[in-house]
């Protein structure tokens, strides 16, 4: 059990850019296997950054070199930012580290491909890693995805959302058996998915990646003023920001959280927040209860 001291202790350590084991540099990100296959994600990922969508290089830059060093792969962006992102990895020499799940659309196929040829030529590989999209495109054309995954164009198809009045179209797309990754909304204020997408995602072995852990910022909101409760050390926590990241990553059907972010010091604690122990499931009850009583 964590005492007051400890508690302390691993704060003061996580504050002074520590997460740091004694010879100096930072653990790498646990890992998760893609469901079926001998391939890993890394735990925590990095969702569409401010960064990426605005074309800023040089942040983009700093944001991938702090990921892909700390073991990070799965990186969720579409249109210009894939561009971007795909580019600065070869730049940095990192291209084959990274996972890219872009998004294109089924209903556009031709534009799609010749977008899809493009940031796969950019990214340096036979083939793109995840091709997605949103339910509304997916359900009507889902052949054009299983298409383009037997073609060779992509090595996985998958659909994303990030609202639970989507979860019935996603999973009358999920119980077709084609579905390779889902991705859907979950943090401590939002958990409709753990009772429908995660446990039909468990049983037919879909990977799941986790979009809106920060509720798109609103759960700092929320958190603002509050202290940190002691118990949290239990689960190597020292931020709010890994509280959520924990959270959602102690869903046995999650395979990989994306935060987002365009800042350098919020990206090193959010990875701080994909490395050792996790809650169980009579602490994830009360991680929820507790956050929800702020609101
Ligand atoms: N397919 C879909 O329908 C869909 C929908 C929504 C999201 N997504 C994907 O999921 C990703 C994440 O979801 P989201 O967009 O809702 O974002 P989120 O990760 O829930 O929240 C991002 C916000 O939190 C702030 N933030 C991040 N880390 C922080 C930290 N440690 N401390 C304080 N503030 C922090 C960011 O600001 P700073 O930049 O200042 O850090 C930003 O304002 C997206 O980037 C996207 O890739 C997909």
């Amino acid at each position: 059990m964590a005492t007051r001291r400890t508690f302390l202790q691993l704060a003061m350590a996580a504050s002074l850019g520590a997460a740091l084991p004694a010879h100096g540099q930072a653990r790498r990100l646990d890992r998760r296997r893609i469901p079926g296959t001998d391939e890993f994600l890394s735990s925590v990922s990095l969702g569409n950054s401010n960064a990426f969508r605005r074309g800023d290089y040089d942040t983009a830059r700093e944001i991938l070199d702090i990921y892909l060093g700390r073991g990070g792969r799965y990186v969720d962006c579409g249109g210009e930012g894939a561009l971007l992102v795909a580019s600065t990895a070869r730049s940095l020499g990192r291209a084959d580290d990274v996972f890219l799940g872009s998004y294109f659309n089924g209903e556009q196929s031709e534009a799609s491909e010749e977008a899809a040829r493009q940031l796969r030529a950019t990214v340096g590989k036979a083939s793109l890693d995840l091709m997605h999209t949103y339910p509304e495109d997916g359900v009507p054309n889902w052949d054009t995805f299983r298409q383009w995954k037997e073609a060779g164009l992509t090595r996985y198809i998958g659909i994303a959302r990030h609202n639970v009045r989507f979860y019935d179209m996603m999973m009358q797309l999920m119980q077709s058996g084609t579905v390779d990754f889902v991705q859907v909304n979950l943090s401590p204020l939002e958990t409709d998915a753990e009772k429908r997408i995660l446990p039909m995602a468990q049983d037919l072995g879909i990977a799941v990646t986790i979009n809106r852990p920060f509720v798109n910022g609103r759960y700092f909101g929320v958190v603002k003023g509050q202290p940190l409760p002691a118990w949290a050390v239990d689960f190597d926590c020292t931020s709010w920001a890994q509280f959520s990241i924990k959270y959602v990553l102690s869903h046995p059907a999650v395979t990989s959280v994306l935060t987002e972010t365009a800042n350098p010091k919020h990206l090193r604690d959010n990875l701080g927040g994909g490395i050792g122990r996790l809650p169980d499931d009579k602490t994830r009850v009360r991680m929820r209860e507790l956050i929800q009583s702020f609101v």
